[in-house]
């Protein structure tokens, strides 16, 4: 069973067993209070009878009594038998029997108690006086008088016994008490259907956030890391969903950046590899030169690309590596541009023949020298001689060119290609970015990596990158490099 039906079972159980206890709490005080009201209206009609048994009784009227309890039967269903005894004698009305609900009075006449006084005179004079002080009554008998006192007649009482059907009595509590009930079971389940909603969402509220974590973790089986569960609060939960997407965040970064050293690799392997195909396919064409010093100059190039394949593999890592921004001081040391020029046109020499490209060197400053690590230089400029080579067609040129100051050099690839429509540039040395693939018609194969490794290249030195283009016409590409070598751990 799930969390969120255990916990909305178990919730539900508790307050259904909760509203209930309360119910039944209710009613029983409800039906006690209606059995203290029904014993009072007894003890109420009890006590008009006693009032008339006592009229009675002062007028010596039984009648009256019997009557008037004839009458009450009447109208009191639940009165069942009536009997009033007195001088030993009693009448019943209705039939008395066991199992009713007794009650009973009995009433003293009112009328005062008559003592009689006898004085038997002894002498002449009044044989007795009677005097009454506030001491009380006093008799002072003359002489040998003889006094008697007469006993009071015997005290007569009257004793009336009511009987109640207690049926009937129960019929009549029940009924009162039934819309209290109703009503009580109304509230109750009003409360009870809203304690279980109540209890429901709780449920969800609680195992809502665990759900979507289930679902995210299979995301990440199938292998999508840019999946991220919201964060609901600062509890345990909260706190395992914020652990989680930071695992995943982690996760992803480690695989673009592995990612990246693949993608780097096959490029950075592809472009001097098109240089070697590019002389195999020449010789191919047209046979090995004869001369040994043209050989000697051919050999010279492919080597110097091998050894470029060679250097790629060992810097992939560093390239896109933690501190890649940074640069390695040691492997700083001064680097000829012109030199670096002429290597990357060797290089693509063929293609620019084959494509009919005129490469032209602009350097009239004469040499230019830069204090800084070669194999990005390299890479920077490959990959702009590369792209101006690719996207320029027959009969184009391509111009590069050197501008040495005191704090900085800055070089630039020129070319007479199509062109960047003015709308990509922003986005131009985003990885995977391709310009030309919004272009309808055409379709130059590529991978849009080239300006992406390229620009993290000039952010390693310290300097920056800037393209200017007219579609159409061509497109130019200006790298500044400071000439103070920027501080290791300080990214441009
Ligand atoms: N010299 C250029 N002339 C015209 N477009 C260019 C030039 N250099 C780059 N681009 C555009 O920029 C995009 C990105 O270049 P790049 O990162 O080298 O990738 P790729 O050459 O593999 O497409 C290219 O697809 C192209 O549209
Ligand atoms: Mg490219």
């Amino acid at each position: 069973m799930r969390i969120r039906t255990k916990l909305s079972l178990l919730t539900a159980a508790l307050i259904a067993a909760v509203v209930l206890a309360l119910a039944g709490t209710v009613t029983v005080v409800q039906r006690r209070a209606l059995q203290d009201d029904c014993r009072r209206r007894l003890e109420t009609l009890m006590e008009g009878v006693e009032r008339i048994a006592q009229e009675s009784m002062d007028r010596r009227d039984r009648l009256m009594l019997v009557s008037y309890l004839m009458v009450l039967q009447k109208e009191h269903p639940e009165l069942a038998a009536a009997s009033v005894t007195s001088r030993g004698h009693t009448s019943v009305i209705g039939a008395e029997r066991p199992g009713l609900l007794y009650l009973a009075r009995t009433v003293s006449p009112r009328r005062p108690v008559t003592y009689t006084v006898t004085a038997y005179p002894a002498g002449p004079g009044p044989a007795a006086t009677v005097a009454v002080s506030a001491a009380g009554l006093s008799l002072t008998a003359a002489g040998d008088a003889t006094v008697a006192v007469a006993e009071p007649a015997a005290s007569e009482s009257l004793a009336v016994r009511l009987g109640f059907d207690n049926g009937i009595l129960d019929a009549e509590l029940a009924r009162a008490l039934r819309p209290l009930l109703r009503r009580t079971l109304q509230v109750a389940g009003v409360f009870l259907v809203l304690g279980m909603l109540g209890a429901a969402s709780l449920a969800k509220l609680l195992t809502g956030p665990l759900t979507a974590l289930s679902a995210a973790v299979v995301s990440v089986g199938k292998g999508d890391l840019g999946v991220s569960v919201p964060v609901s609060g600062r509890d345990e939960v909260g706190l395992l969903a914020a652990r989680f997407n930071q695992m995943t965040a982690g996760l992803k970064e480690l695989m673009d950046f592995r990612e990246d050293i693949l993608h780097t690799l096959t490029h950075e392997l592809n472009t001097p590899l098109g240089g070697l195909k590019g002389y195999l396919e020449l010789w191919q064409e047209k046979g090995i030169p004869a001369g040994k010093a043209e050989q000697g100059e051919v050999i010279e190039t492919m080597l110097a690309a091998v050894l470029r394949m060679e250097n790629s593999l060992g810097s992939a890592l560093r390239l896109f590596g933690p501190d890649a921004a940074a640069g390695s001081p040691a492997a700083r040391r001064v680097v000829g541009l012109h030199d670096l020029f002429n290597e990357v046109t060797t290089l693509f020499a063929p293609l620019a023949r084959s494509k009919r490209i005129a490469v032209v060197l602009d350097t009239p400053q004469g040499m230019a020298y830069l204090y800084a690590e070669e194999e990005p230089l390299r890479r920077i400029v490959t990959n702009l001689v590369s792209n101006a080579l690719k996207y320029t067609s027959s009969g184009g040129a391509v111009r590069l060119g050197i501008e040495d100051s005191a704090e900085r050099v800055a070089f630039w690839v020129s070319d007479t290609g199509c062109g960047i429509p003015a709308g990509d540039l922003p986005d131009l040395f985003t990885k995977f970015y391709r310009a030309g693939s919004r272009r309808a018609g055409e379709r130059i194969p590529g991978s849009g990596l080239g300006l992406a490794i390229a620009k993290k290249a000039v952010d390693g030195l310290g300097g920056s990158i800037a393209v200017t283009s007219t579609p159409g016409q061509g497109s130019t590409f200006r790298v500044t490099i400071p000439k103070t070598p920027h501080p290791v751990g300080g990214a441009a």
